[in-house]
């Protein structure tokens, strides 16, 4: 059986002390939660408190992104050793990071790279828009991300890579896909590509998180799916009382299956 996942992004949200704030609100409703793995991915800024407070508490830290180079003159960006000197994972490929910052499949593979060598787990996001959606492509445009993405990627590696599944319409709009269309994805798509890549084995203990929407209110349906093992979160991650209900939510659902197994 595979442990829940569940990831909150952040994004371009909160200060130092607002971060601060969040997480002294969240930690004492998601202390003893170990069916779950937990995490928080705040911007960069944050991550040195965030870490600090939280040591031994049972959250895993990240960061939203990475640049491959080790080290060098780019104004602007962080790299993975820098990362990996204090958090334990981080998120790339986010379709925001494709949308707005000319991220492309070649330079996810790449960050990828980088996050692995220095250490890191990592959070591979995929994905397709609206109209690729509409035209059918949903499985075509997945399948490219993945193979590219994940290009010379070795078995042993993937033990320490997630995916998440994030339609991109379905980001901040409220608009989850149903839980029966994101297991579909996947079960049908995602999983038997990293059955062909990486072996039964491996594929059968890789997480794939749906994002998306996810709110308190939908969250156990979506972890009820067969291949659904967890979510990364963004607006509901903001508010500790939504973010705690969605790992809580998890947590039941880890516990239910675990019963219904014996
Ligand atoms: P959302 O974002 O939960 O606000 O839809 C998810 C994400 O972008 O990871």
């Amino acid at each position: 059986m595979r442990k829940f996942f569940v990831a909150g992004n952040w994004k371009m949200n909160k200060t130092i002390a607002e971060a601060q704030a969040l997480m002294e609100a969240m930690l004492p409703q998601l202390a003893g939660i170990d069916n779950v793995d937990i995490g928080v991915a705040p911007p960069y800024l944050a991550l040195p408190a965030m870490v600090e407070r939280c040591r031994g508490a049972g959250v895993k830290v990240g960061a939203q992104n990475l640049f491959w180079e080790a080290s060098g003159a780019y104004t602007g960006e962080v790299a993975a050793p820098m990362v990996a000197e204090i958090c334990e994972f981080v998120i790339v490929g986010h379709s925001e990071r494709r949308k707005f910052f000319g991220e492309t499949d070649e330079t996810v593979n790449q960050r990828l790279k980088a996050a692995l060598a220095a250490g890191l787990e990592v959070i591979v996001c995929v994905g397709e828009t609206l109209e690729e959606n509409e035209a059918g492509l949903t499985a075509a445009v997945v399948t490219r991300q993945l193979t590219e993405g994940l290009a010379g990627i070795t078995e042993a590696q993937a033990a320490k890579i997630t995916i998440a599944y994030e339609p991109v319409w379905a980001i901040g709009t409220g608009r989850a896909a149903t839980p029966e269309d994101a297991n579909r994805v996947h079960r049908d798509v995602i999983r038997p590509l990293l059955r062909q890549q990486f072996g039964d084995a491996r594929a059968e203990q890789m997480r794939i998180q749906y994002g998306g929407s996810v709110t308190p209110d939908n969250a156990a349906e979506l972890f009820a799916m067969s291949d659904i093992d967890g979510a990364l979160v963004g607006g509901a991650s903001l508010k500790a009382e939504s973010f705690i209900a969605i790992v809580k939510a998890a947590s039941l659902v880890a516990i239910i299956e675990q019963e219904t197994k014996k």
